[in-house]
C-alpha cells in the first residue's frame, strides 16, 4: 500500500464514503517486485481460541510454502485494532485479511443475518452443510459492491449465556443488561426475552461485567474462557441458541492485484487451514467448557427439554421480524441443511 493510497482515508468519513473510496483504490495492492507481500491479519480473540489457532496455522503454512514471497503478521487479542476499525482498515488497505464475526457485518449487509437467527442451526455440522451449499457459497460475495470479498467461513462454536443468576427460563432474563455483538438480530433476540441489549466490543466486556455496567452476555465457551468472563459471571447456561462464526475477508482489489500463482497458493492454504480449524473448533470449545466447570467460580447450568423449548419459543418471533431482510428462501435453505 502506497502513501498515496492511505492518504485518502478519513476516520470521520461516513461508511458509504469509506467503502466507495475503498472501491476506487483498486490496484493499490502491493506488487511482487516491491519485495515480500505483507498480509497484516488482526483479530480480537486470544491465540488459543479456534480463530487464533487457525490464523497462526495459516501464517505458518504460508511462510513455509511461499517463503520470502509472502509474510503474514497475525495480531491477536485486539492488540492492533477492534473489529469495527478492522473493517475500515481493510477497505483502505491498512490490513490485508480479517476474520470477523458474521454478526458484525450487519452494518454492511443484511445477508449474514441468517447466521444470527436464534435456534436456526442446532449444531456446527448443520452450519457447515449450509455454508457448503450453493446458497452458503453465494453469500461469500455479498459485499463485492463494498469492495470486500469473503474467502471462506471459519467456526468458533455455539453460543451460551452468562448471567449473575441461573437463566433457566426466559423469565429469568427479564431486566438484565446483555452485552451483544453489533447485530440487530441479536438486539431483537435480547428484547424478546425481556432483556436490555447493549452493543459493545469484545475487549470492553470483562470490565463492564466486573463493574456492573452490564449483567449478562452471550458467547462461546472458548471466548468466555479465554476472555475470563467466568471470573465475573456466577452462572453460565448451556443454551446453544446461536452460532458464532467468521468470514475470512479481504479487500477485493488488493486480492485481485496479487500475482496469480501467489493468490492460488494462498487460497489453497486457506482451504487447508479452514478444514483443520473447523474440525478442531468443537473440541476447543468443549475443553474450555470443562475448564470453566473446573474453575469452580462459575456454575454451568444445563436445561431440561421443557426449559429449552421455552427459550426457543420466546426467541422465535425474531425469525419473522427479519424474514424480510434475509429472505424466506434463504431461511428455507438453512432449514434444509438440518436433515
Ligand atoms: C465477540 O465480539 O464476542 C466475538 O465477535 C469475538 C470473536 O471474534 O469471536
Amino acid at each position: 500500500m502506497t502513501t498515496e493510497c492511505t492518504s485518502i482515508r478519513g476516520r470521520s468519513a461516513g461508511l458509504l464514503v469509506i467503502f466507495v473510496l475503498a472501491l476506487q483504490i483498486a490496484g493499490c495492492g502491493q506488487k511482487a517486485e516491491d519485495g515480500p507481500i505483507l498480509l497484516k491479519f488482526p483479530h480480537v480473540t486470544a491465540p488459543a481460541t479456534p480463530k487464533g489457532q487457525t490464523a497462526d496455522r495459516f501464517k505458518q503454512l504460508v511462510e513455509e510454502r511461499l517463503q520470502g514471497r509472502v509474510v503474514v503478521e497475525v495480531y491477536p487479542s485486539g492488540q492492533l485494532m477492534d473489529d469495527d476499525d478492522s473493517l475500515d482498515a481493510l477497505a483502505f488497505g491498512e490490513v490485508q485479511m480479517i476474520a470477523i464475526s458474521l454478526s458484525k457485518l450487519d452494518r454492511l449487509t443484511h445477508k449474514f443475518q441468517i447466521f444470527d437467527l436464534p435456534f436456526l442451526f442446532p449444531d456446527l455440522i448443520t452450519v457447515e452443510r449450509f455454508q457448503a451449499s450453493a446458497d452458503g457459497k453465494v453469500l461469500l460475495e455479498a459485499m463485492e459492491d463494498k469492495g470486500l470479498r469473503g474467502l471462506t467461513y471459519w467456526h468458533n462454536g455455539m453460543k451460551q449465556m452468562g448471567a449473575p443468576v441461573p437463566l433457566r427460563t426466559p423469565a429469568d432474563a427479564a431486566g438484565l443488561k446483555f452485552r451483544i455483538m453489533e447485530s440487530d438480530v441479536l438486539q431483537a433476540q435480547v428484547l424478546q426475552i425481556g432483556g436490555s441489549p447493549q452493543k459493545m466490543a469484545l475487549g470492553e466486556v470483562y470490565q463492564a461485567l466486573q463493574t456492573g455496567a452490564i449483567d449478562a452476555q452471550e458467547n462461546t465457551w472458548s471466548n468466555m474462557y479465554s476472555s475470563k468472563f467466568y471470573e465475573v459471571q456466577k452462572y453460565m447456561t448451556e443454551t446453544n441458541h446461536g452460532y458464532l462464526g467468521y468470514l475470512v475477508t479481504v479487500n477485493t482489489s488488493f486480492w485481485d492485484s496479487l500475482p496469480e500463482d501467489i493468490r492460488v497458493e494462498l487460497e489453497s492454504i486457506l482451504r487447508e487451514v479452514t478444514e483443520w480449524g473447523n474440525e478442531r473448533s468443537e473440541t476447543i470449545n468443549l475443553e474450555d467448557r470443562q475448564k470453566i466447570v473446573e474453575s469452580g467460580i462459575s456454575e454451568v447450568v444445563t436445561l431440561t427439554p421443557d426449559e429449552l423449548r421455552q427459550w426457543q419459543e420466546a426467541m422465535k418471533p425474531v425469525w419473522t421480524e427479519f424474514e424480510g431482510n434475509i429472505g424466506s428462501s434463504l431461511i428455507s435453505a438453512a432449514l434444509a441443511a438440518r436433515q
